[in-house]
């Protein structure tokens, strides 16, 4: 497949379509369905889900598609080739690896399992049917970050010498089902949110970290587990990396970047969730319905109304990105990267297409069809989203045990991946 910065191009022909089945239809199964329905290369076939209410606002939205209650009735079709599982955490590793039996290829979401067990058996279960396992829907897909880890592999600032991903948001006032507050679960700020940042540490410094060393923060009374983390890893090769996410929803990292205040909440509308929380009248429930398909908040819904043109970079949950090499810096542009050079700053502007945005969710979604299709590589394979959970239970371990935690299972990042993806030339840009 040719690929340019902008993803697949549109002279680009495809041997046949992928059908693609989604278990879990929430707020982050939900976020990916537009892409799964519109991709030339996929066609999104079905989807299972225990809500009923979700089952009948997903098929108005895809009346061409079928609805199943459950992953076991979702697997059993036998039309569906492939199955994003974006079921709750404790799900992935029993939904994914039913899907894989079944001889479905699988892209499972993040925190891929909750434990390295389940990692395991997950990786035993792909390689058993011969089937794809892509540990995916991480940032670390997204073009910006793919164009980054081109930046600093092309040598033109010299060597990585740093990696920081700083992220305030206001994840912990968010609505929560009750296993998002569970860590046993995989719920809080570390499982949800630590994948997306190693994620992306690993992708830009070659995959391969040395050791964890962090600590997490539950200062919250209305909910007593982990908002906050702050962790210092470091790859084998010495280089230094910073992850750090405060979920509590006072600053936000958005607001330091004037373009990307759209889809912050007011301070208002924080102070009266927080104050809804204490009182102990918020329904949360029904406050989560409302984001998933069909419901007042659904993005997907506002994104038709929003007006068109083309949607800038924002920090959103990731947060800040900032590569440093021995002669300069990368950071995220509105539209692609400011690098700094010794010559000044340049930017990168991506091409992105008509009506798209920088950051879309195509990524996971091209490597998929790539390996079940195509037969190339997995690039985030099961043992590459093992590595990532391996790093991510040591931040864990490292802040109840308060040592650095030595890793054991990290692999490289192979040189050839993403080697279609052609980045136009940087251009001087003024950027005080
Ligand atoms: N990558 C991202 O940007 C991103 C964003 C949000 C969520 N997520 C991930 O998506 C997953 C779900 O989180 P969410 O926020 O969408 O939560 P959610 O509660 O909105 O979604 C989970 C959905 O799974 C359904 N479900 C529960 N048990 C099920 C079962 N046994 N079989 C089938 N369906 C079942 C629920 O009814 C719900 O619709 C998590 O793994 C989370 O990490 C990822």
């Amino acid at each position: 497949m040719t690929q340019t910065a902008a993803g697949p191009t549109p002279t680009t022909s495809y041997p046949r379509r992928l059908r693609i089945g989604i278990a879990g239809i929430g707020q982050g199964g939900g976020g990916m369905l537009p892409l799964m329905a519109t991709m030339p290369q996929l066609q999104l076939v079905a989807g299972a889900d225990t809500n009923p209410v979700t089952r009948e606002r997903f098929m108005q939205r895809y009346p061409d598609t079928r609805v199943y209650d459950s992953v076991a009735a979702l697997c059993a079709d036998s039309t569906v080739e492939a199955v994003w599982v974006s079921s709750p955490n404790r799900f992935h590793c029993e939904h994914a690896i039913e899907a894989l039996r079944a001889g479905k290829h699988v892209v499972v979401e993040k925190p891929m399992a909750i434990s390295l067990e389940e990692a395991d058996r997950m990786v035993e279960a792909a390689g058993k049917s011969g089937t794809v396992l892509i540990a995916g829907h991480t940032n670390s897909f997204e073009l910006p970050i793919r164009a980054m880890r081109k930046v600093i592999n092309s040598g033109l600032i010299g060597r990585l010498r740093a990696v920081h991903v700083w992220s305030y948001t206001d994840w912990m006032l968010r609505a929560r089902t009750p296993d998002e507050l569970d860590p046993t679960q995989g719920g809080g700020i570390p499982w949800r949110q630590g994948p997306h940042q190693i994620d992306v540490v690993r992708v830009l410094g070659g995959g391969l970290l040395r050791s964890v060393r962090a600590m997490t923060g539950a200062w919250m009374r209305e909910r007593p587990i982990a908002g906050y983390y702050n962790a210092f890893l470091e790859f084998e090769d010495g280089t230094p990396a910073t992850v750090l996410h405060n979920g509590y929803g006072y600053f936000r990292t958005g607001e330091l970047f004037p373009w990307a205040r759209e889809g912050l909440r007011s301070s208002q509308e924080l102070s009266t969730i927080r104050k809804s929380m204490r009182a102990g009248t918020r329904d949360e429930q029904a406050d989560k319905q409302e984001f998933r398909i069909g419901g007042s908040r659904d993005p997907n819904r506002r994104t038709s109304e929003a007006p068109a043109g083309p949607k800038p970079w924002t920090p959103s949950d990731l947060g800040m990105v900032l590569a440093t090499c021995e002669r300069g810096d990368i950071r995220n542009s509105p539209f692609g990267l400011y690098v700094y050079t010794d010559d000044g700053p340049m930017e990168i502007t991506l091409p992105i297409p008509e009506g798209g945005a920088v950051v879309e969710h195509r990524g996971e979604l091209e490597e998929l069809y790539d390996a079940a299709v195509l037969g190339r590589p997995a690039y985030h394979s099961g043992v590459w989203g093992a590595a990532t959970l391996e790093a991510c239970i040591a931040m864990m371990q490292s802040a109840r045990e308060r040592r650095e935690i030595m890793l054991q299972r990290q692999i490289a990042m192979p040189p050839d991946y993403d080697a279609a993806l052609e980045l136009p030339p940087p251009h001087p840009v003024a950027t005080e």
